[in-house]
């Protein structure tokens, strides 16, 4: 896939479109003409004032809401021809592993995985029968190095990396239908204004769990804004052989490096002193 032409536009399907990073990647592709179906569950502000972007309700943890999505889709693009697929929709849950409900992991992983898996198994027949197509999965440097009282989020991003490592090999006949991974590190979004923050007051872990909270609450302002996440998404989608993995933001050179590079022991050390617990 190239670049739009103002014939031919390439379709893509972005979910979380509602907001920071999928949002910006929506606009920048749009400001390159392309096609883009925004999808999310809040999609009323968003899609008043983006008008330019096709915009339809989605719920990735429900299979009819990603059915109807794709449906809708490939009924209004010409011969039912969706090119791209851009995984976005996440969230993080914060606390311990030894605290956190089930029902609360579960939560997590039908976002984040599963969501991402329900795509994928949607998109993929027709891009099969087109014999051609992309995915995008948007996991998180977080997967690399495992975020202590976040872990539960970073074992969804590490999910998406082996989902995305092993769709690579068994996608290997169709030349044409690539997968990457695009691992942003922190970025200024909301992202953390959707985290269901822990009471601590009674929890063995409670100042350490805080002291992580404040790492992460203070650090996330100073990221840079999504737009660099939009150029990297853009960059593999018009690879002329894209890369397994596009490491993108702050610390996407310390991260991969420290984690070839470093004994397990050291590295975990790091991540715990950077966390201060
Ligand atoms: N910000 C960072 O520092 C950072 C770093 C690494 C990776 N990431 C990843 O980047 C992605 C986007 O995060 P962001 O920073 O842009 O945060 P954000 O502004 O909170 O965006 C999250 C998006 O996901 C959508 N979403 C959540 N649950 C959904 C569901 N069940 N079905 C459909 N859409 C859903 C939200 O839309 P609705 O609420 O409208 O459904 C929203 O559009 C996430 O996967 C996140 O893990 C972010």
């Amino acid at each position: 896939m190239t670049k739009a032409s103002a014939i031919n536009p390439p379709s893509v399907l972005i979910t979380g479109a509602s907001s920071g990073i999928g949002l910006a990647t929506a606009r920048y592709l749009v400001d390159r003409n392309w096609q883009v179906f925004g999808a999310s569950r809040h999609i009323e502000e968003a899609s008043q004032e983006n008008p330019d972007i096709f915009w339809i309700p989605l719920d990735v943890r429900n299979d009819e809401s990603v059915r109807s999505c794709i449906n809708e889709i490939l009924r209004s693009t010409n011969g039912g021809k969706l090119d791209a697929l851009i995984n976005v929709a996440g969230y993080s849950i914060w606390g311990s592993v030894e605290e956190v409900s089930i029902e609360n992991i579960h939560r997590q992983m039908d976002t984040n995985v599963y969501g991402a898996l329900r795509m994928i198994q949607s998109v993929l027949p027709h891009f099969r029968k087109n014999g051609l197509g992309r995915i995008i999965n948007v996991g998180s440097l977080g997967g690399r190095a495992i975020i202590p009282f976040q872990s539960h989020y970073s074992a969804s991003k590490a999910a998406l990396d082996a989902f995305t490592q092993a769709l690579r090999m068994e996608l290997q006949p169709w030349k044409n239908i690539h997968i990457s991974l695009v691992e942003p590190g922190d970025i200024n979004t909301p992202f953390n204004e959707n985290i269901a923050w822990v009471d601590t007051d009674n929890s063995p872990y409670g100042d350490r769990i805080k002291s992580a909270e404040q790492v992460v609450r203070e650090s996330l302002p100073k990221a840079p804004g999504p737009v660099i996440i939009a150029k990297t998404i853009f960059k593999a989608l018009t690879a002329k052989s894209p890369r397994v993995r596009y490491a993108a933001g702050p610390d996407s050179l310390a991260v991969p490096w420290g984690k070839r590079l470093l004994p397990d022991w050291l590295a975990l050390k790091l991540i715990r002193d950077h966390f201060k617990v």
